[in-house]
Order: structure tokens, then sequence, then C-alpha cells
């Protein structure tokens, strides 16, 4: 088959160009559809408590994924800012995972420990209060809104069923934990455990 043929013969162009695309996208693909089902955790890493995923839900609905990323990329630069690249044993509990791709703010993937409560809170509060340049929107209404803990429970059943390691004693418990905190509190502390498993990790892995 010539260029000749392929160039003027519309379906043979269509149908070509679609076998080209499948072969790469599934080489791309069926590895690590395979490979997915073997990572492993990353030692010491655990599911998110249920104020964590409290904490990581109003994450999730005021946005802040995407202004952030939750990936640390190979590339020397990243490494040398935020610390070990990402690494697929420590997403294993992420569902949905927020590694997003747009930067306007810091990759938060390692910034658990990073600054004290009181920083953050200070940050959330008014962001110009401690980084002067910073455009991070405001979050004044989370200091103001306490979670009910209603759904705690059921949101820590569904990702048993998916393989998060709960006991069934800390499900039963769950609401109750939640109940009343405030939603910063659970914010901040969602926050606070970022990238701890994988301080542990890098420990373990000099040994
Ligand atoms: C419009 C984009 C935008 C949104 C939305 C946003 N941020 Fe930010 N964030 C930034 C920028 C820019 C910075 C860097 C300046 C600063 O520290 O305020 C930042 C910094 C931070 C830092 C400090 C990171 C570091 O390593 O210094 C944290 C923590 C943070 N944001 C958390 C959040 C949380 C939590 C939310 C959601 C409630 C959120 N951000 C929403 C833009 C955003």
């Amino acid at each position: 088959m010539n260029q000749k043929i392929m160039e003027t013969k519309v379906g043979w162009l269509i149908t070509c160009t679609l076998l080209a695309v499948s072969f790469g996208g599934l080489v791309e693909l069926l590895p690590m559809i395979f490979k997915a089902q073997n990572v492993e955790a990353i030692a010491l890493l655990k599911p998110f408590t249920a104020l964590e995923l409290e904490g990581r839900d109003i994450y999730i609905r005021e946005g802040c994924h995407v202004c952030h990323t939750q990936l640390v990329r190979t590339l020397r630069s990243d490494v040398a800012r935020y610390g070990h690249y990402s690494v697929a044993g420590e997403d294993l509990y992420e569902r949905p995972f927020l590694w997003g791709s747009k930067r306007t703010g810091p990759d938060l993937a390692r910034v658990g420990g990073r600054y004290s409560d009181d920083w953050h809170r200070a940050h959330l509060l008014d962001p110009r209060s401690v980084v002067s340049v910073s455009n991070m929107p405001a979050y004044p209404w989370l200091f103001e809104r306490q979670l009910s803990g209603e759904l705690t429970a059921k949101k820590m059943q569904a990702l048993q069923t998916l393989g998060a390691p709960y006991t069934d004693e800390e499900i039963a418990a769950a609401g109750a934990v939640v109940a009343g905190k405030m939603e910063s509190h659970a914010l901040i502390t969602y926050l606070q455990s970022l990238g701890l498993d994988m301080k542990n990790y890098q420990l373990g892995e000099k040994k």
C-alpha cells in the first residue's frame, strides 16, 4: 500500500489512522491496567481518617484542586521544591485522585507538617495576611460552618467496599468524631495529613 492510496482513499486513511492510534493507546494503557492490580501500598499507608475524609470533601467542594496539584513530578525542580516524587503506592485509597494538572498555587502533595495549624487558619481566612502577594481566594465561611457527620460513615463504607481497610468500629464511630467540628478544622486536618505516609516511605527506603 503506497502513500498515494492512503492520501486519496479517505476510507483507508481513516481505518489506518484508527489502527495506529488504537495500537499506540493499547501499548500505553494495557501495561498500566495490569500493573495497577499489583501496585503495593507504600509502608504505613493509611486511608483517610473520618475527619480527614470530610476535609478532603471540602477541598473538592471549594475547588482547591483547580489551582493546586497533588502530584510531584519526577523533574529535578519539582523534587527539589516539594520532596520525593509521587509514586503509585501512595494513592491507593485516593478516590477520586486529585493529581490535577494546573498549578496556580504550589503543589500540595507534601504540604502536611510544612506549616502550623495557626498558619493555615490565618491563610484560609485571609491569604494576604501571611503571603502579601497571594492571589488565593479567602474562605471565611469555613470558620462559620459545622459538620453534621451524617454521611461520614456511609462515605467510609463506600470506600471500604472499594478496598480501603477501615474497621467496622472506625466506621461506626465516624459520625460522632466529625459531628460539630468546624469545616476549617476538617480541611486543615486533611492538609496536615498530605504526604506524611510518604515521609515514612522515604525513611524506610534509605535503610
Ligand atoms: C485561584 C487559585 C487558588 C485556589 C482556588 C486555591 N488556592 Fe491555595 N494557593 C494559591 C496560590 C497562588 C498560592 C501561593 C500563595 C500563597 O501561599 O497564598 C496558594 C497557596 C496555598 C497553600 C500554601 C502552599 C505552600 O506550600 O506554601 C496552601 C496550603 C493552600 N494554598 C491551600 C488551599 C486550599 C485548602 C484551597 C481551597 C480551600 C485553595 N488553596 C484554593 C491559589 C489558589
